[in-house]
């Protein structure tokens, strides 16, 4: 099924509150930080850093979750400026004092390399980048997120994408995941915060 038609529903596929991963990391923000939200889905995570006084750009190529989204960010009085966009269509020449990446292992390794690429072109020298994401036994554990075990995140992966970078918090864990019906259950989760020279 599409990405958008998952999103066609009432409920909000991974619910309404911001990931565990960005409440946990939202403070290493300077305040009202330029960020954007890369494949926000229907806005959990935009709507939370524009509520710490943010200024945030997301966007997602689904225009039901962008949809949902815009709902979401009215009902919490923020403003966010959303885009219907995919990582291929996204003008990618901007620069934001963050660039934040939760669950986007939609790319395989050759697509990936590429998106890797883009997220770092977006990032200000000394901003910084936020990624989260699935390990590759996650794939075992079949809680949400691709099925493919090579779309997911290590170690020596990250590491090597983002070499010079200063690496913060480079995390591989296993914790209980409750956000929404799309993500739920005992997950393999990678944490990433780097900061761009
Ligand atoms: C697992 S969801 C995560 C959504 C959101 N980041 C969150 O944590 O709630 C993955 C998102 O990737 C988006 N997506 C799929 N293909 C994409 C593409 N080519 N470019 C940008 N986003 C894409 C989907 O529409 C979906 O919203």
């Amino acid at each position: 099924m599409s990405w958008n038609k998952r999103y066609e529903r009432e409920e909000y596929l991974f619910g309404t509150a911001p990931a565990d991963y960005l409440v946990r990391y939202a403070p290493v923000l300077p305040s009202r930080a330029r960020v954007l939200c890369v494949a926000d889905g229907e806005g959990r995570n935009s709507v939370y850093l524009a509520s710490l006084g943010h200024e945030v750009t997301a966007f997602d190529p689904a225009p039901a979750a962008v949809e949902k989204a815009r709902k979401l960010a009215a009902r919490k009085g923020v403003h966010v400026a959303f885009n219907i966009a995919g990582i291929e269509d996204w003008d990618w020449t901007a620069q934001f004092d963050a660039v934040v990446g939760i669950f986007i292992q939609f790319v395989g390794p050759k697509w990936r390399a590429r998106l890797f690429t883009q997220l770092a072109g977006a990032v200000k020298p000394g901003g910084l980048l936020l990624l989260h994401g699935y390990a590759p036994r996650q794939v075992e554990y079949g809680t949400g997120g691709p099925g493919d075990a090579r779309n997911m995140y290590d170690d020596a992966l990250l590491r090597a994408a983002f070499e010079g970078w200063q690496i913060d918090t480079l995390r591989d864990y296993d914790a209980m995941v409750d956000e929404g019906e799309g993500h739920y259950g005992k997950s393999a989760l990678v944490d990433f915060v780097a900061r761009k020279p």
